[in-house]
């Protein structure tokens, strides 16, 4: 036998259990020697009965999604997927699934076709393939409907969440739930049937449960739900299709839909984009650089600053059960701070989020800190304190005072120089930058930002920490605005531009949402507010790292200027009525009179496509020069910052991705086309040398 299957037989009773390290992905591999080992125990006369499992973390992780990318149709080259059940349906011997860690995809699939399921508790069973794009091909949508009937089965395959063992049992996904090992239960059931107690039931012979009508009603439902799911609207419809199959058509008139559905749903250029997602978020905490002698423990983490930021930091930790002290210039700044998290905490409990004994235990997590000496003590202090760089440089150095010796020292800044900050904390070595996004309880995306002189082992150690919080950690190097900002910043300007030329802001906003975008720019900014957002350009002006462009952003300047800060002054960009943003004729006639001013021709012309493109070309032009520079190490990462900071659309990839879809040829094209008809006095449509050098090799 190979070792992805290894088989233990053990008084008449076969153990097959999968061995594919890290999730026993069940590759082309694994499910062929899964049914050469069925097959033979199937004729063995000494065995009665069979248990499937998986070795390690758990059952199974599903279908090896690294497959489905490979040469064209190279997964559905190898042999069916459903042939591993199909052959387990047909013996005459009951084969058990026990389930511990996790049953997902094709390894709940896998267990559905077995003729009973043990599962432990807390293990997770679930179809998700949604949100790969793609739908379960291994008879997921025939039998869980059979199992758990229509409702059930199409939320848990159009959300994609997993349930819990006990959840699983009380909706007759599993037959048994054990809080011990599975196997064990999963052997003493077989052994406890008694003789013609027959093999138990194949799935694939059940009706499906409820009346026709109820179900017709509930698919009805799913079909108006899924047309607005964005990047999973083709898969989810694909799903409910074949649900619909399973009530009305035979098990093997729906496999064969299935069949067909799943592979037109893995060619199409969504599920592509969020296969790449999926490897794309796990590859962006990997280490790129060895050295690292070991990952430090983080058990305790000081915040410095109880503004938003600080207190979404500190909530972050908490939530990953994690003690907080926050420091903020008084005591008694510190005990408000801790009171609105508090507040915040009871909130999302009276909203239904959290238990009450969540809430009550990560407040109490979270405790104001009277002074530098009790924040000292902590593993790692992030300060989240005012983004001026005086401010910063100054809070740097107390820390670099404070914090006991091995203690990480981190700064969230958005965009300021991290190798300034570390040399003015004394201790490089100790230094890093974590940039965490707005509101930080709730984004995943943090920047940890790799200083000159940050060691291996802190920035393993931080790396590690961000993830055991939950959250996406991609590194990048030192420049102005990281990866994230800096990419923004072009993008800004050119929305700028369009106004000036004659766009309004929802012209600019309808065409990037509808690009995909979660929020147009000009509603972004009102939100984030045009007086910061305006700042931090006037800060870039101070430094010297602006063109000098007497254009260069200056209408959020000049909106911040008057007074039209956003959202919060019901005036910005828009003019509000409480949420709800409208063009203003205010706004309108301001930009008009400064395109009068600098002698700035207006169109009516402006397109959705040329807002789009000069949105997004200059973005991924950046993306590249970033690259270059080794600011990101991965093209994927960049993606994954947009993706999960700045709402990039998902089926798109990421704006790498997208770029690359479109060719480096074509960006090449589109960016000298609009370096001829904008200009290109300020180099703005300057094709990257790596996007160049791409295009190069690529005619
Ligand atoms: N196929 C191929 N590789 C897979 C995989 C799958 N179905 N599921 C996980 N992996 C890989 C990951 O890419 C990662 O590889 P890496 O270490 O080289 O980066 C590794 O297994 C560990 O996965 P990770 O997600 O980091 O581990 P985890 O403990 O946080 O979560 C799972 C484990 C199984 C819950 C999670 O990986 C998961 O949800 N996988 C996808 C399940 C799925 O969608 N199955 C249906 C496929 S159609």
């Amino acid at each position: 036998m190979t070792k992805l299957v290894h088989v233990e037989r053990c008084d008449g009773i076969a153990i097959v259990r999968i061995q594919n390290s890290p999730v026993n992905a069940l590759s082309a591999q694994v499910r062929g020697d899964l049914y050469n080992a069925l097959q033979s125990l199937s004729k063995e006369e000494a065995i009665v009965g069979i248990v499937l499992a998986g070795s390690g973390r758990g059952f199974s992780g599903g279908a090896d999604i690294g497959e489905f990318g490979g040469p064209a149709g190279s997964f559905r080259a190898g042999e069916d997927p459903a042939r591993v059940t199909a052959l387990i349906e047909e013996i005459d011997k009951p084969v058990v699934a026990a389930i511990h860690g996790f049953a997902l995809g094709g390894g709940l699939e896998l267990a559905m076709g077995c003729h009973a399921r043990v599962a432990s508790a807390q293990a997770r069973l679930g179809l998700p393939e949604i949100s790969l794009g793609v739908i379960p091909g291994a008879g997921g949508t025939q039998r869980l409907p059979r199992l758990v009937g229509v409702s059930k089965a199409l939320e848990m395959m159009l959300s994609g969440r997993p349930i819990n063992g006990k959840e699983a049992a009380l909706i007759g996904l599993v037959e048994l739930v054990v809080d011990d090992d599975p196997v064990s239960s999963a052997i003493r059931l077989i052994k406890n049937r008694q003789a013609g107690d027959g093999v138990g039931h194949a799935t694939r012979f059940m009706q499906v449960p409820g009346a026709g009508k109820d179900n017709q009603a509930e698919i009805e439902k799913a079909r108006s739900r899924a047309t607005s799911m964005g990047a999973k609207s083709k898969a989810a419809l694909k799903v409910i299709e074949c649900v619909a199959a399973s009530v009305g058509q035979s098990f093997d008139e729906g496999m064969a839909l299935e069949r067909e559905a799943f592979s037109q749903c893995l060619e199409s250029p969504e599920s592509a984009a969020l296969r790449h997602v999926f490897f794309a978020e796990r590859a962006a905490g990997k280490l790129d650089t060895p050295g690292a002698s070991g990952v430090g423990k983080i058990s305790t983490v000081g915040v410095v600053g109880g503004g938003t930021m600080g207190r979404g930091i500190a909530m972050s930790f908490a939530n990953a059960g994690i003690p907080v002290r926050l420091l903020e210039l008084t005591e008694q700044k510190a005990n408000t701070a801790v009171e609105a998290i508090r507040l915040e905490y009871q909130r999302q409990m009276d909203r239904g989020k959290l238990k009450a004994a969540e809430a009550a235990g990560r407040s109490a997590l979270i405790q104001a800190a009277r002074n530098e000496g009790e924040i000292g003590l902590c593993d790692l202090v992030v300060e989240a304190v005012f983004e001026d760089m005086q401010i910063k440089l100054e809070m740097a150095q107390r820390l670099g005072r404070a914090c006991r010796d091995g203690a990480i020292i981190a700064s969230n800044t958005s965009t300021l120089d991290i190798d300034r900050l570390a040399q003015a904390s004394g201790r490089p070595a100790d230094f890093v930058g974590l940039h965490f996004f707005s509101p930080a309880n709730i984004m995943r995306l943090v920047e940890v930002v790799r200083g000159k002189g940050t060691s291996a082992n802190t920035l393993a150690t931080v790396v590690e920490v961000v993830k055991r919080i939950a959250k996406v950690p991609v590194i990048t190097g030192v420049c102005w605005g990281f990866v994230g900002n800096r990419m923004l910043e072009p993008y800004l300007r050119e929305v700028e531009s369009l106004l000036l030329e004659g766009a309004s802001p929802s012209q600019i906003d309808h065409a990037i949402e509808g690009f995909g975008m979660a929020m147009g720019p000009c509603r972004m900014m009102d939100l984030a507010g045009v007086d910061v957002v305006a700042k931090v350009v006037e800060e870039q002006a101070k430094e010297g790292r602006l063109p000098e462009d007497p254009l260069y952003r200056i209408v959020s300047r000049h909106l911040a200027s008057v007074g039209r800060h956003g959202q919060k002054t019901g005036e910005g960009f828009y003019r509000y009525e409480g949420r709800v943003a409208a063009d203003d004729v205010d706004t309108h006639s301001l930009v008009q009179a400064m395109a009068a001013r600098h002698d700035v021709k207006q169109r009516q012309d402006i397109s959705s496509e040329e807002i789009v493109e000069r949105c997004m070309l200059p973005l991924i032009n950046e993306g590249y020069r970033l690259l270059a520079e080794g600011i990101a190490s991965r093209s994927s990462d960049i993606d994954v910052v947009w993706l999960t900071g700045y709402g990039f659309p998902q089926a798109l990839g990421g704006p790498m991705y997208h770029g690359e879809r479109l060719g480096a040829a074509h960006l090449l094209k589109r960016l000298s086309h609009y370096g001829s008809t904008q200009g290109n006095i300020w180099n703005y449509w300057t094709p990257a040398a790596m996007l160049a050098a791409h295009a190069g090799g690529n005619p």
